[in-house]
C-alpha cells in the first residue's frame, strides 16, 4: 500500500515534469514559427508596398501609392488590426488571398499584389508568414480606395483576367538539379517574386513566360527593370556568382554603382537579411537561366522626358 503510494507520487512528479517540458517546447515551437515567418517575409522583399515609408507611415499599415498603367493603387493594411487590417482572417482566408488573389469577401485582387508569384509558396511557409504578420503591432488605419482608370472598380476586368489571361503554374522542382539550385528557383519564383518586375508583360498584363527575367521597360512605378538573364551583351552575363549575391545583399553593382528605386526597397527591407546560402542559391539559379537577348534602353524621348524632372 505504502509502496504503491510512492510509485503514484513519483508518477505524478514525472507527469508534471513531462507536461512542463512539453509546454515549453510548444512555446519554443510557436516562437520559431514567427521567426521562420519573419525570414520568409524578408525573402519576399519585406512587403515594402504595404508601408508608406515616404510619409512615415506605420509598419505594414498601407497607404503607399503605386503607379501603374491602370491607375494608382494603394498598398493595403496587412497588420493584425481586426477592423482595418487582416486580424479577422482565418488561415484559409490568408491562403486564398495569397494563392488565388481573392479577398475573404470574394473580391478579386489586382495582380499588382503579386499573388501570381506567391501562389507558388508552400502551404507551411504561408502559415509561417501569417504567424509573423499576426505578431506585428496592429494599426487601425483604413485602406484608401484605388484610383483606377478601369470601370466598375475593375472587378469585371479582373474576372476576365483570372479566367482567360492568367494561367497559374505551380512551382516545380527538378530532382536532377542541386538542392541549392532548387532552393534558388523556389526563392526567385515564389517568395522573392523577381519576375513581377523583371519579366515583361503583354498588353493584358500577363507575364510573358518565354521572356522569363529578360527585363521590362514598364515595371511597377514605370521603372525599367533590367534584363537579369546571363546574356553577355544585354543581361548580366558578365556578373559572377559572387557579384550577384553581393548585390542582393548590399545593393552594390560590380561597376560600383548603387542600386536605385524599387530594387533598393526590396534589398533594404528584405533580401539583405537572407542567409549567405540563400543568396548563393539565388545567384546559382539566375546564372543557370537561358540567356535572352533583350536590349532595354529607354528610347531617347523617354530619357529626355525623364531629364526634364
Ligand atoms: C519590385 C520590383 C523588383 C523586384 C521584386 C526585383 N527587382 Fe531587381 N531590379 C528592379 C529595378 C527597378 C532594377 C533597376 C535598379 C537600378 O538599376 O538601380 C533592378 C535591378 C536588378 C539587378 C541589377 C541589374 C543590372 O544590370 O544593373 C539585378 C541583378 C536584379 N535586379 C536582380 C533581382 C533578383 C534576383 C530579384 C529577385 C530575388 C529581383 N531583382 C527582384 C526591380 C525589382
Amino acid at each position: 500500500m505504502v509502496k504503491g503510494g510512492i510509485y503514484l507520487r513519483r508518477l505524478r512528479v514525472l507527469i508534471f515534469w513531462f507536461c512542463l517540458v512539453c509546454s515549453s517546447a510548444n512555446l519554443a515551437a510557436e516562437e520559431s514559427i514567427v521567426e521562420k515567418g519573419k525570414y520568409l517575409f524578408q525573402a519576399a522583399g519585406g512587403c515594402g508596398c504595404h508601408t508608406d515609408t515616404k510619409n512615415d507611415g506605420a509598419f505594414l499599415a498601407g497607404g503607399r501609392p503605386i503607379k501603374t498603367p491602370f491607375g494608382i493603387f494603394y498598398g493595403t493594411n496587412i497588420t493584425p488590426d481586426p477592423e482595418s487590417g487582416i486580424g479577422n482572417w482565418s488561415d484559409e482566408d490568408f491562403i486564398r488571398a495569397m494563392t488565388k488573389g481573392l479577398s475573404p469577401e470574394g473580391k478579386h485582387y489586382f495582380p499588382v499584389f503579386p499573388y501570381t508569384s506567391f501562389m507558388r509558396i508552400k502551404r507551411e511557409d504561408l502559415l509561417a508568414l501569417k504567424a509573423y504578420l499576426f505578431s506585428v503591432p496592429p494599426v487601425n488605419q483604413k485602406n484608401l480606395s484605388h484610383d483606377l482608370i478601369l470601370p466598375f472598380g475593375g472587378q469585371y476586368a479582373m474576372l476576365f483576367w483570372e479566367n482567360f489571361v492568367w494561367s497559374p503554374k505551380a512551382f516545380k522542382s527538378f530532382p536532377e538539379k542541386t538542392a541549392s539550385w532548387n532552393r534558388g528557383a523556389y526563392l526567385a519564383q515564389a517568395l522573392a517574386h523577381c519576375a513581377e518586375c523583371h519579366t515583361p508583360r503583354n498588353l493584358l498584363g500577363a507575364l510573358k513566360t518565354e521572356m522569363h527575367f529578360a527585363g521590362s521597360k514598364e515595371g511597377p512605378e514605370g521603372e525599367l527593370a533590367p534584363n537579369i538573364t546571363p546574356d553577355e551583351k544585354t543581361g548580366i552575363g558578365d556578373w559572377s556568382k559572387v557579384d550577384i549575391s553581393y548585390f542582393l545583399e548590399t545593393g552594390m553593382k560590380p561597376d560600383g554603382d548603387d542600386v536605385q528605386g524599387l530594387m533598393g526597397d526590396v534589398i533594404e527591407f528584405g533580401y539583405q537579411h537572407l542567409r549567405d546560402k540563400d543568396l548563393d542559391a539565388l545567384a546559382e539559379y539566375l546564372l543557370s537561366l537561358p540567356p535572352i537577348s533583350n536590349e532595354l534602353q529607354k528610347d531617347s524621348t523617354e530619357i529626355s522626358k525623364a531629364l526634364d524632372y
